[in-house]
């Protein structure tokens, strides 16, 4: 099942580097073509000739080799993996990608990649439960980047404890759920995420508090399930999800023609928060002419795009799912605003100030389909993400 993919393998600067010679054997028997790539610390854990004999393949270590770039670019390095490794996932490499850093030839390439990341972390106890550490973990977790372990036991430093790196074969059936086909493989899901920019003059517009948030946890958790997802966003500020077409937007008319661009699709999800009208926008910057006199704004329509689709006759998706963000009567809103636009399911959740939801990391979502109201228990907007998506491949 795993014969034939590719996998770029980091290895970071850890006594557990020793486990990642034996995965390379353990990917390689597979029939995994593993490209390593040892960090400066790690060099001094394993040699890189012991790591391209069991891999028989090159092994990258510097950034600025331009033998290297030559051949193969650090870009297209980090690309041309079905998935990415990082086994032993040091303190100092989760630092490193949860702040972005791009220092080294390792987290360049953990910058650069489209694909998905999975990491085996080792260290000592403390550095594992140290704050920043945490810290690092949530934030990638919050990326989608996919984890394996820690296992508990005796560590090389003498103490007890999590910290050690999971064995070869425990990393070895991550990677095979990683790459399997999920139950969305072949289906094609449009997401649209993120708030929409209504320009008023050329340097000012109108815009709304979504974060783009749950839209993106959405479009990751479709293709850990292996769908093949277009993403439709607005100004987010939120991380683009690793492993999607992104199509960038910033107007709610911008967005409707880059979803109707999009389709066919299986299903649709419109997560954005698109604006209802737009401004009659000015050429040129307005001024204050001194006079006291106030701009008067002109606004016209803008297309719902939710209802347009929902009502498409032909190349309608399968499933259409919208979003309501109420403030009062939740579900009696949501349930009028499902019949109005004619989309099958609504995910209406409770925007009200104090609940924390619009820009906030949780949701409390109530999913109103034929079947009625589903109300779900408030979790994190990726539960919430992965919920759906599971719904999503049920119903398709
Ligand atoms: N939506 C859309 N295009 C628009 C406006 C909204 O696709 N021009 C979608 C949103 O992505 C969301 C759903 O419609 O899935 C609900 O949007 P919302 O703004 O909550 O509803 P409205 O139709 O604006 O109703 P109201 O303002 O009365 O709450």
């Amino acid at each position: 099942m795993l014969a034939g993919r590719k996998v770029l393998l980091i290895i970071g600067g850890g006594i557990a580097a020793y486990k990642s010679l034996d995965l390379i054997r353990r990917l390689a028997e597979r029939g995994v073509r593993v490209t390593p790539v040892l960090t400066k610390a790690a060099e001094e854990f394993v040699t890189p000739l012991s790591v391209a004999a069991l891999s028989r393949s090159k092994v990258y270590t510097d950034l600025f080799d331009l033998t290297d770039e030559a051949e193969m670019g650090h870009i297209e390095l980090s690309r041309a993996a079905d998935l990415v490794i990082v086994a032993p996932a040091t303190a100092d490499l989760l630092g490193k990608m949860a702040g972005g850093l791009a220092n080294d030839l390792a987290s360049t390439l953990l910058m650069a990649t489209d694909k998905r990341v999975l990491v085996a972390p080792a260290m000592n106890v403390r550095m594992w439960d140290h704050p920043a550490t945490q810290r690092n973990i949530a934030t990638l977790q919050g990326d989608g980047i996919l984890f394996v372990g820690l296992n508990e036991g005796d560590m090389a430093c003498g103490e007890y404890g999590p910290g050690r790196m999971s064995e070869p074969l425990e990393i070895v059936a991550a990677v095979e759920a990683a790459l399997t086909d999920g139950p969305l493989k072949g289906k094609h899901v449009l997401v649209t995420s993120g708030p929409t920019h209504e320009p008023i003059d050329p340097v000012r517009y109108i815009a709304n508090r979504s974060s783009g948030a749950q839209g993106t946890a959405i479009a990751e958790a479709l293709v850990a399930l292996g769908a093949s997802v277009t993403f439709v966003t607005g100004p987010a500020d939120v991380a683009r999800p690793a492993g999607v077409k992104v199509v960038e937007v910033q107007t709610a008319e911008q967005m409707y023609k880059a979803v109707t661009d999009a389709l066919p699709a299986d299903a649709a999800v419109f997560a954005a928060a698109v604006a209802d009208w737009r401004v009659d926008a000015a050429g040129s910057k307005i001024k204050k002419d001194g006079s006291g006199k106030l701009p008067e704004l002109k606004f016209s329509e803008n297309t719902d795009i939710l209802a347009t689709v929902s009502q498409l006759k032909k190349g309608r998706p399968k499933l259409v799912v919208g979003f309501a963000a109420e403030t009062d009567d939740v579900e009696a809103h949501a349930t009028a605003k499902r019949k109005r636009k004619g989309c099958d399911w609504i995910v209406a959740n409770d925007v009200s100030a104090g609940t924390g939801i619009m820009g906030g990391s949780e949701n409390d979502v109530t999913v109103i389909s034929d079947a009625g109201a589903e109300n779900w228990p408030r979790m994190s907007k990726r539960q919430v993400a992965q919920k759906l998506a599971a719904k999503i491949a049920e119903a398709l």
